[in-house]
Formats: structure tokens, C-alpha cells, sequence
């Protein structure tokens, strides 16, 4: 060691960093997957906590509930046959949105509780419904009752499900408990239509979405690429109303080629719940993307908040219509605007290469900015130019200056800073 020269110091170090850069960029407080695994009884649980995408829902969050049920229970529940969309409403309803260890359990102020749940958090559940109802009983029980009916009358759930076991508890983080039986809830059993058969514009429409819904509607090829995504993976970022409204008159400029091209540049054609997004930063290409580089945009996450970078704006996600896989719909508080049809307002810098791609087949290189107008860009001329606004502008400089590379960055200059005094060490 005493021989080790700067450079090969310099390798290692670098090493170092690009395995801590591949291991740390998700990082997650706990692994429900992970914890599950260790008990064969709860495979089935597991296993649809993972087809449903409950998983990553429930690492995302801290202060949490799962209670979990035995593989007896789940085949109970599975001999029903229901499509894999109740089932994640059903399985959404035994996680609890706050923290149930076994001695708070048999502790309840007052001996009972309602608690919130994942699948009301979802805003999948009509009104009220979607609480789980925690009660203390005699000779040391607990039981478990869910809505069993759509009215938020108070009457009391049937307590049809009791405290098992506590199968791991990290104190304030998460707690696993096992009850004895899945918690029938009619709203939660309720069949969900299958995503494909559901009009996404009727969705969008009703949810502040309805000027982008009826415009997608004036464009048949627009309207025929949406559709004939559904099945294979769709989501969808919608501009909300007051947005997409001042954009018309711009919209109404662009050729019909062009308008069908940033309705598409909307829309990805893969699956991404909230958590996924969350979780990945990287180039999304969209539905308009034709070839390399055309059309992306890049996803990039501060906090909890997820934003969507184009070269010219930023959208941040304001809200979820519908998280089904495989369909997800998005608000989004701007429309996106695609460099090819829209210059940008003035240079802006090329965002921070993205630690990693947000799906498997997307380049991860950073795009040049590409001036030259796309042969669909809008017909008026290069003295107007459609992005200019004011707004635009101040958004995407103040953008600018929040986002980047900031937390894994600051993480791998630490890890850089005690790699170096580690080896400082070794070689005195
Ligand atoms: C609990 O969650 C916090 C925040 O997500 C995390 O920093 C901490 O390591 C977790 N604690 C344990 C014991 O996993
Ligand atoms: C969680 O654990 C499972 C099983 O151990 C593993 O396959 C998966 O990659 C882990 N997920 C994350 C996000 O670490
Ligand atoms: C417990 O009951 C008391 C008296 O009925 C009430 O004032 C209090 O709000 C209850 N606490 C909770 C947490 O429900
Ligand atoms: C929970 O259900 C029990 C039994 O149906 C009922 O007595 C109790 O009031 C309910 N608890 C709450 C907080 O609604
Ligand atoms: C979806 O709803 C819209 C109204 O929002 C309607 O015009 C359209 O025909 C519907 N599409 C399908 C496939 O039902
Ligand atoms: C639309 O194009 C016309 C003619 O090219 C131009 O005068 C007008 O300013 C443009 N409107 C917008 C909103 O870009």
C-alpha cells in the first residue's frame, strides 16, 4: 500500500465514486419486497404487492402500515378471479398511512381508530370510503374492519379481520403486521374497468383537463397514437386548463403535422406510476419521438416533486387522474414545448446529465441543442418566436437555478472527500 502512487489513488478514487454514484441513486429507506421475502408465508402478498406496483408506492413513504395476509387468505381472495386492477385497490387498502406497531395496536387512544389507507390516498375511493377501523377488543384483540359499503355514515365497519403477529417493525419508518384475512371493502371488490376499455378524454375532461381533451380530440392521428398506446403502456402528462388555454392561440399556428406532434410529445409510451418517476431521472422519449434525440424531454425530481424538462420549459406534475397500470395520467402545470416546434427564448444551458435512463432503451447522453427548425415547425416566421413570453423565460431560468445535480452530487463529493482521507492515511 505504501507504494500506491497519486494516480492509481486517482483510479480508485474514481472507482470508487462511479460504484457509489451506481449504487446510491436510489436509495430507499425501506425494501417491502425485500422484508416480505424472508416469510414464504406472505409469497403471494409479496408477489402482488409487486405486479400492482404497491411496492414501490410503500417504499417511497415513511410512517406506514402494511398488513400483510397469509397465502390461505390471498388464494381466498384470488379464487374470485378479479382483474389485477381490484386487486391493487384491495391490497392498496391494507396500507395504512401511519405507523401500527403491535404495542400502539393494543394501546389505541380511546380503544379505536380510523385509519387512512393507500387505496383512499389514490383518490380511487369515492367519498370517505377507504378508511380502515383499528379496534381494541376484550382479551387482548385487534380487530380490522374496511367500508363495506360506499356511504360515510359512521355505523362502524364489521371488524372481519384480527391482529395476527408483528412481522417486522422499524420504529416511525414502517411496521408489517400480519391480520387474519383480506378486508372485504364492495367499493375496493368493486370490478375496475380495464384502463383500455376507458375514455381517456371523458377522464381528462372531467379532471381539469377538458381544453387538452377536446383538442386531442380535433386531431385523429393524435387521438388513434393515445389509444393504440393503452394496452402496451401509456401515461400521459395533461396540461391543466388555464395552461393549455393560453397556449390555443400558438397551438392553432402550428401546422396539422405539428399540432399532432406536440399532442404526441405529451404522452410516453411506457407505464410510469408516480413512484417510478419519483425514482428515475432521465431522457423520456414520447410519442412524438421519431429517431434519436427528436422529441425527448428529460425527467428530473426534486424531492417529491417531480418536473419535466424540455429545452425550451418546465412542467412540474401537479396532480394524478388515473394510476392503473398500465395507464397513468398526469397533471401537469404547463404546457411542454418542444424545441423542434418552438425556439427557445433565449440560450439555455444543457441540463445535468442524468445519473440514469428512465427506462431500459432510452439514451442517456445529453442532447445538443439542436437550433435548426424541424420541417413540422410552425409556419410564421423566425421573428416570432412562439416560446418567447416573458413567463416562459423567468420560469425556466429560476428552474435553472433549483434544479441540477444537487443531492447525488453533493453525496459523491463526500464520499471523493473520505475516499482520499482514507488512502491519505494508508500511504504515510
Ligand atoms: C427511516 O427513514 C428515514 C428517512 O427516510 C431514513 O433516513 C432512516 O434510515 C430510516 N430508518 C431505518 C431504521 O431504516
Ligand atoms: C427490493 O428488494 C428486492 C428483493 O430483495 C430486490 O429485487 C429489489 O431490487 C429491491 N428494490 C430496491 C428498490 O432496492
Ligand atoms: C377520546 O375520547 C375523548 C372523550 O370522549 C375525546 O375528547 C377525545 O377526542 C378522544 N380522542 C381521540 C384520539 O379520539
Ligand atoms: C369502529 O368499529 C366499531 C365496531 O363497528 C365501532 O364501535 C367504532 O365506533 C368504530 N370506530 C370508529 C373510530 O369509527
Ligand atoms: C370519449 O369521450 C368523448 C367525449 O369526452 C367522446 O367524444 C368520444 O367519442 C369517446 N370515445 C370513445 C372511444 O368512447
Ligand atoms: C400566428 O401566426 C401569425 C402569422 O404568421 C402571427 O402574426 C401571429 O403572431 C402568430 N400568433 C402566435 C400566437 O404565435
Amino acid at each position: 500500500m505504501q507504494h500506491l502512487r497519486p494516480e492509481s489513488l486517482a483510479t480508485i478514487a474514481a472507482m470508487l465514486l462511479l460504484f457509489a454514484a451506481a449504487t446510491t441513486t436510489t436509495t430507499h429507506a425501506h425494501n417491502i419486497t425485500h422484508i416480505l421475502a424472508k416469510y414464504p408465508e406472505y409469497s403471494t402478498f409479496n408477489h402482488y404487492l409487486t405486479l400492482t406496483h404497491l411496492a414501490q408506492e410503500i417504499n417511497q413513504r415513511t410512517t406506514i402500515t402494511v398488513c400483510a395476509v397469509d397465502n390461505a387468505a390471498m388464494s381466498d381472495l384470488l379464487s374470485k378471479h378479479p382483474s389485477i386492477y381490484t386487486v391493487k385497490n384491495i391490497l392498496s387498502l391494507h396500507v395504512l398511512l401511519d405507523y401500527f406497531g403491535a404495542k400502539k395496536l393494543h394501546q389505541i387512544t380511546n380503544g379505536t381508530a380510523l385509519a387512512a389507507t393507500m387505496f383512499q390516498a389514490t383518490g380511487t375511493a369515492p367519498g370517505s370510503s377507504g378508511f380502515v377501523n383499528i379496534t381494541d377488543l376484550r382479551g387482548g384483540k385487534v380487530g380490522f374492519g374496511a367500508d363495506s359499503n360506499n356511504n360515510a355514515d359512521n355505523d362502524g365497519a364489521p371488524l372481519t379481520a384480527f391482529f395476527v403477529k408483528s412481522v417486522e417493525e422499524i420504529p416511525y419508518n414502517i411496521s408489517v403486521l400480519q391480520i387474519s384475512k383480506v378486508l372485504p371493502s364492495a367499493v375496493a371488490e368493486a370490478p375496475t374497468p380495464a384502463p383500455s376499455q376507458q375514455n381517456l378524454t371523458s377522464i381528462m375532461s372531467k379532471h381539469g383537463c377538458k381544453v387538452f381533451a377536446d383538442t386531442l380530440l380535433t386531431s385523429s392521428e393524435a387521438i388513434s397514437t393515445f389509444s393504440d398506446n393503452v394496452e402496451g403502456g401509456l401515461t400521459v402528462f395533461c396540461p391543466i386548463d388555464d395552461a393549455f388555454k393560453a397556449f390555443l392561440p400558438k397551438f392553432k399556428n402550428l401546422t396539422v403535422t405539428g399540432k399532432a406532434s406536440l399532442l404526441e410529445y405529451h404522452g410516453i409510451p411506457v407505464y410510469q406510476s408516480l413512484a417510478m418517476l419519483k425514482s428515475n431521472n432521465g431522457i423520456l422519449n414520447t410519442l412524438a419521438t421519431d429517431g434519436a434525440s427528436k422529441y425527448d424531454m428529460t425527467v428530473q425530481n426534486d424531492g417529491e416533486q417531480v418536473t419535466l424538462r424540455t429545452k425550451i420549459d418546465t412542467a412540474k406534475i401537479t396532480g394524478t387522474l388515473i394510476d392503473e397500470q398500465p395507464l397513468a395520467i398526469y397533471t401537469v402545470d404547463k404546457v411542454l414545448l418542444p424545441l423542434e416546434l418552438f425556439k427557445a427564448a433565449a440560450p439555455v444551458p444543457a441540463p445535468a446529465p442524468a445519473p440514469e435512463p428512465a427506462s431500459a432503451d432510452a439514451p442517456a447522453a445529453p442532447k445538443k441543442h439542436k437550433k435548426k427548425k424541424a420541417a413540422d415547425a410552425p409556419a410564421d416566421s423566425d421573428s416570432d418566436s412562439p416560446a418567447d413570453s416573458p413567463d416562459d423565460a423567468a420560469d425556466q431560468s429560476a428552474d435553472d437555478n433549483s434544479g441540477g445535480f444537487r443531492f447525488g452530487g453533493e453525496r459523491y463529493i463526500n464520499v471523493a472527500i473520505v475516499v482520499a482521507l482514507v488512502f491519505g492515511f494508508q500511504m504515510v
